[in-house]
């Protein structure tokens, strides 16, 4: 009786007959009573709508159906539904994983928490609650009356849950830990259904495992993060912007970061970001740019020094604004709608590396352009380095410690995250890029590894599917997430089942 609805469902929907379970998965869904209106199925314009929704085109696969919780009740019986028919799914947070199976799953069922995206107040907990499909932009916005704000997105487009679960590098890390590490309590529902709080008192293992841990526990419906004060709350401004420098400046710029990075524990409330942008179409080249942030909003603060210093700076944008107006203005230079493919790495604070992989990022643009030409495609790349500091990674042990695995390396001295952006549109064209993307990482890798300057941590928001994420967290991060994960999850629905994100190793 219920295959043949499912099959009259399938022929209804012109799918083939090989995704019968479809309509297994989809229907069972469909029948449960909190979830009337919450599945859609391909074809209709609340699916297509979500689609439409993704940052990024290579993330934005087309599921059996998506499902939109509303509650954490919600949230409860689809995973409990889905466990029932042993459905695969994925999991959506704000939808801004770059690469394909970052957020949703081709065969599955995904898991929308778009409609899960408020942001309350409590003035009695002086904590702020925040939904996992929201955008930092709007969580933002929200707090401003409060005179806080949290440690969220640089830039505004950014999603919350998985920012969050992934570490979450923010303008406050110096001061006050990465995101993950300022969540006061997740509301989690585990893989049977049950809804626990996980936090310093309650599931204190669960609390730890779900800062960096991202979807391998289960699925969070929402957490508390400790409000950050404005200087003065009556005028919650920050100060910031970008250097643009011409790019014989180069070297410079990178001895200016390294100087920087040590020095971030005098002023943990500034930060910077040191990036190349490959933008052809726009540009007709590459720009150097360092974005500086004081989050105090002093203008221009001795930590910048070293920057300014440099020879070369043909503009300057800082200025005083809003958060949100910052955020903002970094999330328009990475626009939606591209193909997207992000790899990460890590070393020690050194200008070598980095010039290397400078030197490396212009072969690679020259190597793209003959598989991806930029006036066909629209192809543009980053080459981006950020600080992760002694200040970033105690800040993290203070408050009950995560599951990075940044510790170890900290021991031996600060270091340098590094991003490889690549944005194309056409399916083709990202295919034939992705083997140079990968053998320019490889190669980079190797290159710190030979100078015994690699810290081989990948940064699970920047990394991609083909890296080795989990693992390269250490052994002992990587036995307590098995730990909480046997504890919580001890069927592995979330090994088994998730087709999205990192899984364990
Ligand atoms: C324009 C842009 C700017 C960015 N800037 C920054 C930055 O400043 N700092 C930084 O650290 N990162 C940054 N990132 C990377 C960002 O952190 C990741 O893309 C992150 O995954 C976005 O969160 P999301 O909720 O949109 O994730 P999604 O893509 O929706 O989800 C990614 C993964 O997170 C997990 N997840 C999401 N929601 C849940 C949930 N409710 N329960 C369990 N697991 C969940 C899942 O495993 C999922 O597979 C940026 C990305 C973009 C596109
Ligand atoms: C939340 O999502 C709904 C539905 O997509 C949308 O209308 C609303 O503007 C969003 N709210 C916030 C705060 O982002
Ligand atoms: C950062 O700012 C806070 C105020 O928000 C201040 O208490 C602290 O001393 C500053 N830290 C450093 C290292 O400058
Ligand atoms: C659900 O799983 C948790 C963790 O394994 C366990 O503590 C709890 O008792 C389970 N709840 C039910 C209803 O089985």
């Amino acid at each position: 009786m219920r295959s043949s609805i499912a099959l009259a469902f399938v022929t209804a929907l012109g799918l083939s007959a090989a995704s019968g379970c479809v309509s297994r998965c989809c229907l069972e869904l469909q029948k449960a009573d909190k979830l009337k209106g919450k599945v859609y199925f391909p074809d209709s314009s609340a699916y297509e709508d979500r689609l439409d929704s993704y940052w990024s085109v290579s993330a934005a696969l087309s599921p059996w159906c998506m499902v939109q919780p509303s509650t954490a009740d919600d949230a409860s019986q689809i995973i409990k539904f889905l466990v029932a028919g042993d459905c695969p799914f994925g999991i959506r947070g704000g939808g801004h994983g770059a690469h394909t199976l970052s957020n949703s799953v081709e065969h599955g069922v995904t898991i929308d928490f778009g409609n899960m995206n408020a942001t309350t107040w409590d003035p009695d907990t002086k904590l702020a609650s925040i939904q996992p499909g929201g955008h930092w932009q709007s969580v933002y916005d929200e707090l401003v009356p409060y005179g806080v704000t949290v440690a969220g997105g640089r830039a505004g487009t950014v999603g919350t849950g998985g920012f969050v679960s992934g570490g979450g590098n923010s303008f406050y890390s110096a001061s006050h830990g990465m995101a993950c590490d300022t969540v006061a309590n997740f509301e989690v529902v585990l893989a049977n259904g049950s809804i626990v709080n996980a936090n310093k008192d309650n599931h204190p293992d669960l609390w730890q495992a779900l800062k960096g841990g991202s979807g391998n526990l289960g699925l969070i419906t929402s957490f508390d993060m400790y409000p950050i004060d404005y200087a003065d709350p009556t005028k919650p401004v920050v100060w910031g912007g970008n250097l643009f420098y011409d790019l014989a400046s180069g070297p410079a710029v990178i001895d200016a970061l390294v100087d920087f990075t040590n020095n971030v524990y005098k002023d943990e409330n500034s930060s910077s970001i040191v990036y190349w942008a490959y933008l052809p179409d726009i540009l007709g080249g590459t720009m150097l740019n360092a974005a500086i942030e004081n989050t105090l909003a002093t203008v221009k603060p001795r930590a910048f020094d070293g920057y300014y210093a440099v020879e070369g700076i043909y503009d300057d944008t800082t200025k005083i604004d809003t958060l949100s107006a910052v955020a903002n203005e970094l999330g328009s230079g990475q626009p939606a709608g591209f193909r997207n493919i992000w790899l990460a790495a890590s070393f020690k604070n050194d200008a070598r590396p980095m010039n290397y992989a400078v030197e490396k990022f212009t072969e690679l643009n020259a190597e793209l352009e003959k598989v991806a030409p930029s006036q066909e495609t629209g192809l543009n790349t980053l080459c981006m380095f950020q600080p992760i500091t002694e200040s970033i990674v105690e800040k993290g042990v203070a408050n009950g410690g995560n599951v990075m695995g940044l510790e170890s390396h900290i021991n031996d001295g600060n270091g340098i995250m590094f991003l490889l952006t690549f944005a194309v549109h056409g399916r083709e064209a990202e295919e034939r890029a992705l083997p140079l993307l990968t053998a320019y990482m490889q190669d980079l890798d190797d290159y710190a590894d030979k100078l015994g300057v690699n810290w081989g941590w990948r940064y699970l928001n920047y990394a991609h599917r083909s890296q080795d994420v989990i693992s390269s967290f250490g052994e002992d991060a990587v036995e307590k997430l098995q730990a909480a994960a046997a504890k919580y999850d001890p069927d592995g629905v979330f090994q088994r089942l998730r087709g999205s994100g990192f899984k364990l190793p």
